[in-house]
């Protein structure tokens, strides 16, 4: 029995020290120091994959590679997040909350993958009746089951008997759910903690490169918001994907955070239905589906999801505050973003918010990352102050400067083609300097240079708001 060890381990980075610190000095989370067994016998480190050392080769000569080596994936939105389809030999996570619609998302993959070979689900939390019972719901609609045979499903938690299973099945596609239930009694630590996580993620990954089956590792995030260690398994992965939303909103965004086959920064939008995600191919019009035309305190924004441009309605709500502290709270908004927009309101419009208290929400569950929504944000709390409605039929575009400014915006076509399709008919935009790009016709380009001129022209009754 090899001698044991104490030691803390940092669950955001795996920074490991002797005793646990309040405050982890690489990464600056708090608190995330928790206490881990370590054998005192020297880890285990693989030989190279097929014992022989490796041989460096030319370019030209090494096989593979090519667009055409892709798994075909049906499901568009996922494929579209992965850069096509799925890269044999590619280890890809998948990280979210608990009941967000992980496994649902990656069993009705399987079901879609398992005509092009063998597709092994490896579950060490839900039991193979289980499994197969959701199975049904989900492939309910498809006409013949003949897939099903290729779909292998085991309840194992121990890694020396997955690892064996896929010996025997050789399978395409291999998908691990979840990836915090995975144990190798190796290692003296229990599953899920930092030292586990990070020695199976690295068992998988060798399998995956040396045998060219693609392994999805599902990750739950824990309540601080990390996935438990999977920070530590990001650079170990291919592919970070994370499955967003609000659980009490049916929309659920698949966002790639890292992908070394495709662009970054992609998202596919689904819906949790009762048959499982379906896709959603035109999410502008789901998001604005449930407006309230003409209500004032609405705005329409177009936000850039990776090369995807949305229309998303921004709302914004001021009320008396209660207290002598105003507060500012926003719903799918960064909460700085929205004190700065508050404070330019205030000081360069004149807008009375200093007793107000501010709301604004995202319709559908969406989070804006990008300034490009200030605009929409700040026209919708102004027209919340003024109780006037902003025109129907206009987006606006544009981030916000502290002098009151407005400032460009990357993507201004796009933004526009996806208003137009939509059948907007104006937007407003940052006054252009650089007249290179080319804009749709057929949509009323009106440009401003500061946020007050931007919210005369967005104004349904134009102008007679303003405090100059
Ligand atoms: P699940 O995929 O188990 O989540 P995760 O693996 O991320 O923890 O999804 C669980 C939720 O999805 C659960 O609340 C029920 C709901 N659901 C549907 O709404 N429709 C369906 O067809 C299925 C299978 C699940
Ligand atoms: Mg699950």
């Amino acid at each position: 029995m090899p001698k044991t060890l104490t030691r803390f381990v940092c669950q955001s980075c795996g920074r490991a020290a002797a005793k646990p610190l309040g405050r982890c000095p690489q990464c600056g989370e708090w608190n995330t120091f928790v206490e881990e067994l370590v054998s005192a016998a020297p880890a285990r480190r693989a030989a190279s994959p097929n014992g022989a050392s490796s041989a460096p080769k030319p370019l030209p000569h090494i096989e593979g590679g090519g667009e055409a080596d892709r798994l075909p994936l049906s499901i568009g939105e996922f494929a579209r997040v992965l850069g096509g389809g799925i890269v044999p030999g590619s280890l890809i996570l998948i990280g979210g909350d608990p009941g967000i619609g992980k496994s649902t998302l990656m069993l009705q993959t399987a079901i879609e993958l398992a005509h092009l070979g063998p597709v092994l689900y490896v579950s060490g939390e839900e039991s193979p009746a289980q499994i197969k019972m959701r199975a049904d719901r989900l492939a309910a609609d498809q006409p013949t089951n003949r897939q099903a045979d290729s779909l292998y499903l085991v309840t194992e938690t121990g890694l020396d008997a997955i690892l064996q299973h896929v010996q025997c099945l050789a399978p395409r596609v291999l998908i691990i759910d979840s990836i915090q239930t995975v144990y190798d009694p190796a290692v003296e630590s229990s599953a899920g903690s930092v030292t586990q996580l990070r020695e199976c993620a690295d068992r998988f990954r060798q399998l995956a490169k040396s045998s060219g089956l693609a392994i999805f590792l599902i990750g739950h995030v824990t309540k601080e918001g990390i996935i438990a260690g999977p920070r530590l398994l990001e650079h170990m992965v291919d592919t970070v994907l994370y499955l967003e939303g609000d659980r009490f909103q049916s929309f659920r965004l698949l966002r790639a955070v890292k992908n070394r086959f495709g662009a970054t920064a992609e998202v596919g939008v689904f819906e949790m239905a009762g048959r499982g995600m379906l896709e959603v191919p035109n999410p502008s019009e789901a998001f604005l589906a449930e407006r309230v035309v003409n209500a004032p305190g609405s705005a329409i924004a177009v936000t850039m999801e990776g090369t995807r441009p949305l229309l998303v309605e921004v709302q914004g709500l001021t009320s008396p505050s209660a207290f002598g502290n105003p507060r500012r709270s926003g719903n799918g908004i960064d909460n700085n973003r929205l004190l700065l927009i508050t404070a330019v309101l205030a000081r360069r419009l004149g807008l009375p918010l200093g007793e107000q208290d501010v709301f604004v929400n995202v319709v559908g569950g969406l989070r804006i990352g990008e300034p490009a929504a200030d605009l929409a944000v700040a026209a919708a709390i102004a027209s919340s102050v003024w109780d006037k409605p902003l025109r129907a039929d206009t987006v606006l575009i544009g981030e916000v400067g502290l002098s009151g400014e407005l400032r460009a915006v990357p993507h201004t076509a796009a933004r526009l083609r996806e208003a137009k399709a939509l059948g907007f008919k104006a937007a407003v935009l940052p006054k252009r300097l650089r007249k290179g790009e080319d804009l749709p016709d057929g949509i009323k380009i009106q440009e401003a240079r500061t946020l007050r001129e931007a919210l005369e022209i967005g104004m349904a009754n134009r102008g007679d708001n303003i405090a100059k």
